[in-house]
């Protein structure tokens, strides 16, 4: 079966890089984008430059985000994060790379150096000026009372540390999954659609450079005839077996 080969591939690997999309996270009760009922068939995305030109925008941005917290307060880490996190102690993994903003793979035992986020991280928020973090506590206040808030230091706006569309991938990211890519012996591609760039790059880098390529998905995705093993499943049954201690 899938899940015997997958074990087989995970046993003969030494350097595993597994690269993550929101897929992980539906059984922790946070929904996806492009399935049904995900978060883009509910809601348009505001790209990076409305955010930045339109108050009405930032207001409707941080209304949504606040939305969305009882749902991110509670979630915890599933059985997916957790095999990743037994194989990250067991030193089979050196770093994991994400798409992911939720914080969920810190959570259930990476340690933050060793969590590569392609698109930042919506647990804190930023400056979009000076880069000045700020807590969601902070941001809830200031909305509160008068709306979206700017920085304290440089008045720019701030923004949940995450990136939208139409705003510049982080660099050092970026660099760090180019390398992970390049000198992994398996990638597993799990619980992502592949259709957001530059991220679904990653797994056809890896595949170039040599490594084995998993993807684990319960629906098709357009790199699947690119990989070695495609297994079309629930994630958390499928790596459910890998949870180890
Ligand atoms: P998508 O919503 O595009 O894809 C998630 C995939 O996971 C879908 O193909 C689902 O069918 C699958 N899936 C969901 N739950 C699953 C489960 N329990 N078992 C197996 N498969 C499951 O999410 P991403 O690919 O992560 O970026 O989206 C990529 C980027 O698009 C996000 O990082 C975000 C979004 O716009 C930005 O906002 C910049
Ligand atoms: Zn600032």
């Amino acid at each position: 079966s899938g899940v015997e080969r997958l074990g087989d591939m995970i046993a003969a690997a030494s350097i595993i890089v597994p690269f993550t999309g929101a897929g992980i996270s539906t059984e922790c009760g946070i929904p996806d984008f492009r399935s049904p009922g995900g978060l883009w068939t509910r809601n348009r995305p505001i790209p990076f430059d409305e955010f930045v030109s339109s108050p009405e925008a930032r207001d409707e941005a941080w209304r949504r985000r606040f939305a969305m917290e009882p749902t991110f307060a509670a979630a915890k880490p599933g059985r997916g994060h957790r095999a990743l996190a037994s194989l990250y102690r067991a030193g089979k993994i050196p770093a994991i790379v994400t798409q992911n903003i939720d914080n969920l793979h810190q959570v259930s035992g990476f340690s933050a150096d060793h969590v590569v986020e392609l698109h930042g991280n919506t647990t804190y928020a930023r400056c979009i000026g000076c880069g000045q973090a700020y807590d969601l506590a902070w941001v809830r206040k200031r909305f509160d009372e008068s709306g979206a808030p700017d920085c304290t230091a440089c008045d720019e706006p701030v923004k949940t540390a995450t990136i939208s569309f139409g705003q510049a991938m982080p660099d050092e990211a970026m660099r760090r999954a180019t390398e992970l890519a390049q000198h992994c012996d398996l990638f597993l591609a799990i619980g992502s659609s592949l259709v957001v760039w530059p991220a679904a790059g990653f797994p056809m880098l890896a595949k170039n450079c040599g490594a084995k390529l998993v993807i684990i998905n319960n629906e098709p995705t357009e790199q699947d005839e690119f990989a070695d093993l495609v297994i079309r499943h629930d994630i958390g049954e499928t790596l459910g077996p890998f949870v180890g201690n």
